[in-house]
């Protein structure tokens, strides 16, 4: 029995507002009637901003894993080449389900601590004269390992190659967290979830998706049912699904969508590059090392944290859920037990990164993990505000 609320900082799922809670908690409606085609609408017209499209998208009753599948099926054909890169743990998972879909990826080896090199994939397209690779899929936002890769740059590596593959976009954890821009960025399918950014519950995902690929979806062969982009696009115009919908997480949408408007896009993203820039200083201030080792690459969404050889990032999490009541992410596949990851995306404050921090650095010393004391002082210093200027002049006089 722990006493005060659980603190929720894994990468996703994330703290969920209680106006969105509330939301969820009113009575189901009818997902045919005249209420829930006004819901749908909103809910609809809402997204569209979030993902930077004027464009449709699409919203399942899935996890983020089926909208991955959405996007293939609806788009390629059995046997077709499709150029992955391996920025991490979740760039594998999708790239093993494309295998499973009979599709045949290419996958660009990476190091697990950089986001993706547009110049390879430029060389790989350049080298492609006929055209076989149908389309370039990545992962945004690497949840494995807090590195955000460049979209911008892989659109214009595909256009200096000349290449017609489809770019499709895995924004699942930096969707409403990390600016991104759907149209902007000639992106034709961006997959997403409900679980991170939105401060939704698991249960939703999208594609958002461009004219081209809905031109591409009409040839393409691989068998789709439940995830027909088009089956949806015939009935989403009234605000309706066709089958039934996640009605109540549907309304928890709606008031997530509000509270993003109300914040301002600009000003979401920036609290979260803030959030992610202090937690990076009492990861520096301890003496460890991030995940990512690019500067300029670290997710705004979490940080992956590198503990020193022999200490077992696994035993720090339990030692910090069981006395400050915290989860934590844990490392996924080769990064399992060395790596810890801090989650600040969603519905989060500076007062909650100073928990987070101060519960990590309790866990370090429970832990007897080898660190410099301090790391609140050292986020402060970045949060500024009035204890800003204060720490500083006491670290200096
Ligand atoms: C970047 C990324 N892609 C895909 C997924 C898979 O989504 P889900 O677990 O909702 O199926 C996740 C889950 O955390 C993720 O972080």
């Amino acid at each position: 029995m722990q006493t005060g609320r659980h603190f929720l900082q894994i990468p996703g799922p994330t703290n969920t507002p209680l106006p969105v809670l509330a939301a969820i908690a009113e009575p189901t409606i009818d997902h045919r009637g005249p209420d829930f085609g006004k819901l749908g609408r909103d809910v609809l017209a809402g997204l569209k901003p979030v993902f930077g499209t004027e464009g449709p998208v699409i919203v399942y009753p899935a996890s983020g894993t089926g909208a991955w599948e959405a996007a293939l099926v609806n788009t390629l054909s059995p046997g077709d080449r499709v150029l992955m890169f391996e920025t991490g743990w979740f760039a594998s998972l999708w790239t093993k389900l494309a295998t499973r879909l009979g599709l045949e990826p290419e996958f660009l080896q990476g190091d697990w601590r950089s986001g993706v090199d547009a110049e390879r994939i430029a060389a790989r397209l350049d080298d492609d004269r006929a055209h076989g690779i149908k389309a370039v899929c990545i992962v945004h936002n690497e949840t494995s390992t807090g590195v955000a890769s460049d979209i911008a740059a892989v659109r214009r590596a595909i256009d200096a190659a000349g290449h017609p593959a489809l770019l499709m976009v895995d924004t699942i954890s930096s969707l409403g967290s990390i600016d991104y821009r759907h149209d902007a960025w000639g992106v034709d399918v961006t997959v997403a979830g409900s679980q991170k950014g939105l401060m939704l519950p698991p249960g939703l995902s999208f594609n958002a998706i461009s004219a081209k690929a809905r031109e591409a979806s009409k040839a393409a062969r691989l068998p789709r049912a439940y995830w027909d982009w088009e089956d949806m696009l015939a009935v989403n115009p009234q605000g309706f699904f066709p089958y039934t919908p996640a009605t109540n997480l549907l309304k928890g949408l709606r008031v997530a969508l509000e509270m993003l408007a109300e914040e301002g896009l600009e000003k979401v993203f920036a609290r979260h590059a803030h959030g992610a820039a202090a937690t990076r200083a009492a990861v520096r201030h301890w003496g460890f090392e991030t995940q990512c080792r690019v500067e300029a690459e670290h997710s705004g969404s979490l940080t992956a944290v590198r503990l020193p050889d022999g200490h077992s990032a696994d035993a720090l999490r339990a030692s910090i859920l069981e006395h400050s009541n915290m989860s934590l992410g844990n490392g996924l596949g080769p990064l399992a037990d060395r790596v810890f990851r801090i989650g600040h995306l969603g519905d989060f404050n500076d007062t909650a990164l100073l928990g987070v921090v101060a519960s990590v650095e309790r866990g370090l010393a429970a832990q007897g993990i080898p660190h410099q004391p301090g790391g609140v002082d050292a986020a402060l210093r970045v949060l500024g505000g009035n204890a800003g200027p204060a720490v500083e002049a006491r670290a200096t006089g």
